[in-house]
């Protein structure tokens, strides 16, 4: 697991961001908060390449709706170059797709992720950002994922499982030894006090036992509407069109960018007028 941090810092000596996205507990909303970020990131004409790397039951080109040719798992076989399996989603948005229904991908070890991560290198340069959509729980290619990022979002919703999950994906990270940032991103979010304080649980549960900073990026509401969308021309016409999710998902990557870059004029969302209705609990 250790080579995953040698990549790590090998890569920042360039500029590609790699970010994880990843959960404790499945069905949280990985997928969604990966092409939110990749949307907003685009929209702001950073190149960006959102990975698929959910191995066994990726979706990304399900919610794409969109016919796959060669997929994560044909490049680490040799099948094709990455190059060749990526494909263009949108303007500065392109998707390497995951791969599906193959048994033997689930048996992936140390050499297949070493593999990827060898060819992703040919081509991260070409990005500003790289987006990888894990898997869920703490097995080894999750964690090997995580741990070869730069930072890695931990997303998770309002229920004891999903944030008791979120807390042991964290722990792992950490006893791996783990030196990005992490983040903590909370969706699903009713907008109650008692699911937002669940943030903050997550947060200082993490600074009380490992005596470390997370930080939590922001909370995108529960829309029912979000999942009826099953197509991508649907569901990105429908999130660009959500004042909310992208008020959200524009937050979220001001908080994660933090640089200050320009961002352009947004509207408070829910997430800091959230903050601020808790106040000080959430700062620090
Ligand atoms: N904020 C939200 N409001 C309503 N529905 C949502 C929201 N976020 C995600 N969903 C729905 O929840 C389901 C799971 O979302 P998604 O596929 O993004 O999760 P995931 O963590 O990637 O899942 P998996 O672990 O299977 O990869 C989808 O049907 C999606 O449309
Ligand atoms: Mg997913």
């Amino acid at each position: 697991m250790k080579s995953g941090q040698a990549d790590r810092a090998e890569r920042r000596l360039r500029k590609t961001r790699v970010i994880a996205v990843s959960s404790g507990k499945g069905g949280v909303g990985k997928t969604l908060v990966s092409l939110g970020l990749g949307m907003v990131l685009a929209n702001m004409k950073k190149d960006v390449l959102l990975v698929d790397a959910d191995l066994g039951t990726a979706n990304v080109n399900v919610v794409l709706g969109i016919p796959v040719e060669y997929n994560l798992w044909d490049v680490v076989k040799g099948r094709t170059d990455v190059d060749n399996a990526i494909m263009a989603i949108e303007d500065h948005l392109d998707l390497l797709p995951g791969v599906s229904g193959v048994y033997e991908a689930t048996f992936w070890r140390m050499r297949d992720t070493e593999k990827l991560w060898r060819e992703l290198d040919a081509v991260l340069s070409r990005y500003d950002y790289a987006i990888i959509d894990t898997g869920s729980g703490i097995g080894n290619t999750v964690v090997q994922f995580c741990l070869a990022a730069d930072e890695v979002i931990v997303v998770f919703t309002p229920e004891a499982t999903s944030i008791t999950d979120a807390y042991a994906l964290i722990k792992t990270l950490h006893k791996e030894g783990y030196e990005g940032n992490i983040y903590a991103l909370e969706n699903m979010v009713r907008k109650t006090q008692s699911d937002l304080v669940l943030a903050v649980s997550l947060k200082s549960m993490v600074q009380r036992f490992f005596n470390r900073e997370i930080e939590v990026l922001g909370a995108i509401p529960f829309d029912p509407q979000i999942s009826k969308q099953v197509r991508y021309q649907e569901l990105g016409k429908y999130l660009k069109g959500s004042d909310e999710f992208m008020f959200n998902m524009r937050t979220v990557v001001k908080n994660l960018l933090k640089s200050g870059e320009d961002m352009g004029s947004y509207e408070p969302s829910f997430w800091s007028k959230l903050r601020n209705f808790l106040g000080r609990t959430m700062r620090g």
